[in-house]
């Protein structure tokens, strides 16, 4: 049995990090959203509200569940706002100077024992740890995107993670309702290393002109069952994190197929990034 808590603190309130508080708030943890400033707090707090709006006006929550979902959750400019924190999750921007300054407040912050987890998804878990004193406890928790929905979570360990970090970082990826997958701190640790280069690859088929992108999403969505194609899915998460997320699968392992695609590399430089961004493959304004 590990040991029971019930505050947890999330730094970052982008599209990661406010699923990620609301996954934690829906499970009944208090949760301290943390942003930058006021104006990043309060796009972070309309985040967590129309996706729990949304949800009520589906049936799936009543008015009051939601009420007493919203009331779990303090948002914050303030990451000293984080001194009570028995566990917090860091899902900043992939910039490791960014992560630098993060884990430095955290670390100072926090109490000796409050784990950190991070969401990154192209950095290195244990370059992040070693940003702290404590890198025994410091671990990858990296939830996929839309966070509120998908089920896996990848436990990424590192060289210094203690045993007892990745069980209680696993035991609180069980009690947010998601399956936890313990992995090594690899680029792409294990699902992103399979994902990142097919949707090169998919990228590529599209920039040979071999296929129109509705002909390549369309081709994997009527065969593998999946519930977006390729093209779709990397406007879902973003050109410029699967072209961050290739970069170190080539940086690592020098295997072709995880070459980023030109075209991929240019849409990012011209800031079409997906729907966040309003244009990628698709035009989603
Ligand atoms: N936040 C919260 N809930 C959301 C959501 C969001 N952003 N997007 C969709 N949902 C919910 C909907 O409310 C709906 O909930 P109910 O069933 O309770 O009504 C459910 O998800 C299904 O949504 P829709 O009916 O609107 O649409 P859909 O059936 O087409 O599903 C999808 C949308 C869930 C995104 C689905 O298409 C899907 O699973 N796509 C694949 C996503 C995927 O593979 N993600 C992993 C990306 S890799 C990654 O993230 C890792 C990385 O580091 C790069």
């Amino acid at each position: 049995m590990v040991q029971e808590f019930d505050k947890v603190g999330v730094v970052g309130l982008g599209a990661m990090g406010a699923g990620i508080a609301e996954v934690f708030a829906r499970a009944g943890f208090s949760v301290t959203g943390v942003e930058i400033d006021a104006a990043a707090v309060g796009l972070g707090r309309d985040r967590v509200h129309r996706s729990l709006d949304k949800a009520v006006s589906k049936g799936k929550l009543t008015d009051s569940e939601r009420d007493s979902i919203i009331d779990r959750v303090v948002f914050s400019a303030e990451r000293e706002d984080l001194a009570d924190a028995d566990f917090v999750v860091e899902a900043v921007p992939e910039r490791i100077e960014i992560k630098r300054d993060v884990f430095a407040d955290l670390d100072r912050v926090c109490p000796p024992g409050t784990i950190l987890a991070t969401n990154t998804s192209s950095l290195s878990v244990t370059e992040i740890a070693a940003l702290t004193g404590r890198s025994d406890k410091v671990v990858g928790l990296h939830f996929f995107n839309p966070a509120p929905v998908m089920k896996l979570v990848e436990v990424v360990s590192t060289v210094g993670a203690s045993s007892g970090t990745l069980e209680v970082a696993a035991e609180v990826a069980k009690r947010i309702g998601k399956t936890p997958v313990v992995v090594p701190d690899r680029a792409g640790f294990v699902a992103n290393a399979l994902l990142v280069p097919y949707i090169n690859d998919a990228i590529n088929v599209y920039e040979r002109r071999i296929a129109s992108r509705e002909e390549i999403d369309t081709a994997i969505t009527k065969t593998a069952g999946l519930p977006m194609g390729p093209l779709t899915l990397a406007d879902l998460v973003g050109l410029d994190v699967c072209l961050a997320v290739m970069d170190v699968l080539w940086e690592e392992f020098r295997d072709p197929r995880c070459a980023a695609t030109p075209l991929l590399r240019r849409m990012v430089a011209a800031g079409l990034l997906g729907r966040k961004s309003g244009r990628g493959f698709y035009d989603h304004t």
